[in-house]
């Protein structure tokens, strides 16, 4: 018998549109290697509840923004399955489960869960379903047994909580889940346009997939270059420059950037120019990309279909995992049937 074919799970929170950093992080690895693996792909309302508790009437809304999103960069909807996390409710139980595997002090070491709480100043403290997300993230990864996860560099401590939840569960109880692995993106984080460390919706520095033509101009126009750069004669750095490294992930024209770093550094050419190329060659990368976005968005029905076949698939996968997983615990209690 022909060994099972590897599963993929990953996913988004439906809190905003996915922009450049999603496209290079996750979603590029997604798209190649949807052919190769079995793949499920999460839109993960609930936890994107866990900081929106106040305003739950956002999500929804965003979850076909999302799935759009999936579509317009070429998931294959015949092939992913784009699964609503709320509406599989084993996940919910997985994570009750997995909870008397985690101890308080695991999580307050979470690195990523930090920085985020540090970023959201929560006004009455730390809500428990925000501080303990990663538990429910590993049940999102571990009911679909998924061998890969790709991911930008921010979850890798989610993957790493996720692993250390297998190899327990499968010491305590049995060998029924998969210990995953992360899979990074080439570039695993792109700057924000702003020369920020990230891509982040809350410090407005984004190009988003869907953007307009418009849109993309005056944010490229607008970057942050080399700050010790004052006139287009000047040597530029090109390490660490927010436009050069756009130009390295999205510009297809190889002789063209490897030219434009030539120039830059030795003071021949203009932040203007380098700037426009940019804007070029993402305007090559994102128009075929709007162009699927609008041809789905004209057939909202259709768009709902994909998304509720791809539940049930996935929905199908996690209670057959959650069968193994009651098993294997003693929880099926046949006096009750
Ligand atoms: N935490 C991820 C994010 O911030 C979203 C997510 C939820 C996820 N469940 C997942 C990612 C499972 C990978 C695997 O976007």
């Amino acid at each position: 018998m022909a060994a099972p074919i590897k599963r993929i799970l990953t996913g988004d929170r439906p809190t905003g549109p996915l922009h450049l950093g999603h496209y290079v992080g996750s979603l590029k690895n997604r798209v190649e290697l949807q052919h190769q693996y079995d793949s499920y792909i999460l839109i993960a309302d609930l936890q994107a509840l866990t900081d929106n508790f106040e305003h739950p009437e956002r999500l929804g809304g965003n979850v076909v923004e999302v799935a759009l999103d999936y579509l317009a960069v070429g998931l294959d909807p015949e092939r992913v399955k784009i699964v609503v996390q709320s509406m599989v409710p084993e996940l919910c139980e997985l994570t009750v489960y997995f909870m008397n595997l985690v101890t308080v002090a695991t999580l307050e070491r979470n690195p990523t869960v930090k920085e985020e709480i540090r970023q959201r100043n929560f006004q009455r403290g730390v809500p428990v379903g925000f501080w303990s997300y990663p538990i429910s993230q590993a049940a999102d990864i571990a009911i679909f047994k998924a061998h890969l996860v790709p991911v930008g560099e921010d979850q890798l401590p989610m993957i790493e909580q996720t692993r250390e939840i297998v190899r327990r569960f499968n010491a305590l109880y049995g060998r029924v889940l998969v210990e995953p692995k992360a899979l990074l993106g080439e570039v695993a984080r792109l700057p924000g346009t702003d020369g920020g460390a990230k891509m982040s919706k809350s410090l407005n520095n984004c190009i988003y997939l869907g953007d307009p033509t418009e849109a993309v101009q005056k944010r490229v126009m607008s970057m942050f270059t080399d700050p010790t750069r004052i006139h287009p004669t000047d040597p530029g750095h090109v390490e660490g420059n927010p436009v050069f490294a756009y130009h390295d992930a999205f510009n297809d024209d190889r002789a063209e950037v490897a030219e434009l770093k030539e120039r830059y550094r030795k003071g021949t050419v203009g932040d203007v120019e380098v700037k426009q190329r940019l804007f070029a060659a993402l305007e090559r990368f994102l128009s075929p990309i709007r162009e699927r976005r609008r041809a789905f968005a004209e057939h909202p029905e259709r768009v709902r279909e994909i998304v509720v076949e791809g539940t049930r698939r996935g929905r199908a996968a996690a209670q057959a995992t959650m069968d193994e997983v009651r098993a294997a615990m003693r929880l099926n209690y046949t006096v009750f049937a």
